[in-house]
């Protein structure tokens, strides 16, 4: 595993995406992407839910077994589904099962209010990434995604939550939308990383979806982010070609 705080320390930015199969890992880790996230936005991107409180820890599992095959030399961490954290001990069979799946690290949605459930994977040997602000496991409770660190309370929370993350043995903190002052200070305060994803420029790396960076969930792209690429159409302009193809009988496969 990379040193990441070195990285912070070098003023190195740190470049983080998601992925769910072998494929997608492959050409993420060719490409060089320092870590890839098994993100459990793949109940959105993949699998067709509303939000994430619906994925499993078999789904997980099954996608991080996929996605490992493909990385070489990234960080390969992966994300503990909501209701598989609740206790200390369950924290940490939770990232066993997704260590002996290909996980290098784990990441879980909580600071201070989760800090021995942290300490805990730490203490099993296991690198733990946090995940800070807007946290999506608890979108039906706070009924919506909401931008965090508006006032200052907040931003004392959100300081709150990421020494807690550092102290607790944390590599690195993800912080999801949360205002860029926030995530400056943030930033400036703590020996560790900051990821951020929908947080402005100060962090010291980014995160994205990488379906939301290629283009390819096309009903939803969170305004924070400039798709690089469009796949959807991409796909479609193809399969409307196959379809015209094989429906005038005409060059339907190479020999
Ligand atoms: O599930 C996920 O993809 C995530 C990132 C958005 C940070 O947690």
């Amino acid at each position: 595993m990379k040193d990441f705080r070195e990285m912070k320390r070098r003023g190195e930015k740190i470049t983080a995406l998601t992925a769910y199969d072998y494929p997608t890992a492959r050409l993420l880790d060719e490409s060089g992407i320092d870590i890839i996230l098994v993100g459990d936005s793949v109940g959105m991107v993949v699998l067709g839910y509303p939000d994430t409180t619906e994925v499993t820890l078999a789904d997980i599992v099954h996608h991080t077994r996929a996605t490992a095959r493909g990385v070489q030399r990234a960080t390969l961490v992966a994300d503990m589904p909501i209701k598989t954290y609740d206790t200390p001990e369950q924290a940490v069979a939770t990232a066993r099962a997704l260590v002996a799946a290909g996980a290098e690290a784990v990441k879980l949605e909580g600071g201070a209010s989760h800090a021995r459930r942290i300490e805990a994977i730490v203490q099993a040997g296991i690198p733990f990434m946090a995940h800070i602000g807007m946290l999506p496991q608890s979108v039906r409770e706070e009924g919506g995604y909401r931008l965090k660190g508006r006032t200052q309370a907040e931003i004392e929370q959100l300081l709150l939550d990421a020494h807690a993350g550092r102290e607790s043995g944390a590599f690195a903190v993800v912080l999801e939308i949360v205002t860029a002052d926030a995530a400056k200070q943030i930033t400036e305060a703590i020996g560790i990383p900051t990821i951020g994803i929908g947080s402005g420029d100060h962090c010291d790396g980014q995160i994205l979806v990488t379906h939301d960076l290629i283009g390819l969930f096309p009903w939803f792209t969170p305004k924070f982010v400039s798709p690089a690429a469009r796949v959807a159409e991409e796909i479609r302009r193809a399969t409307t070609a196959f379809i015209e193809r094989t429906r005038n009988g005409s060059a339907l496969s190479k020999r």
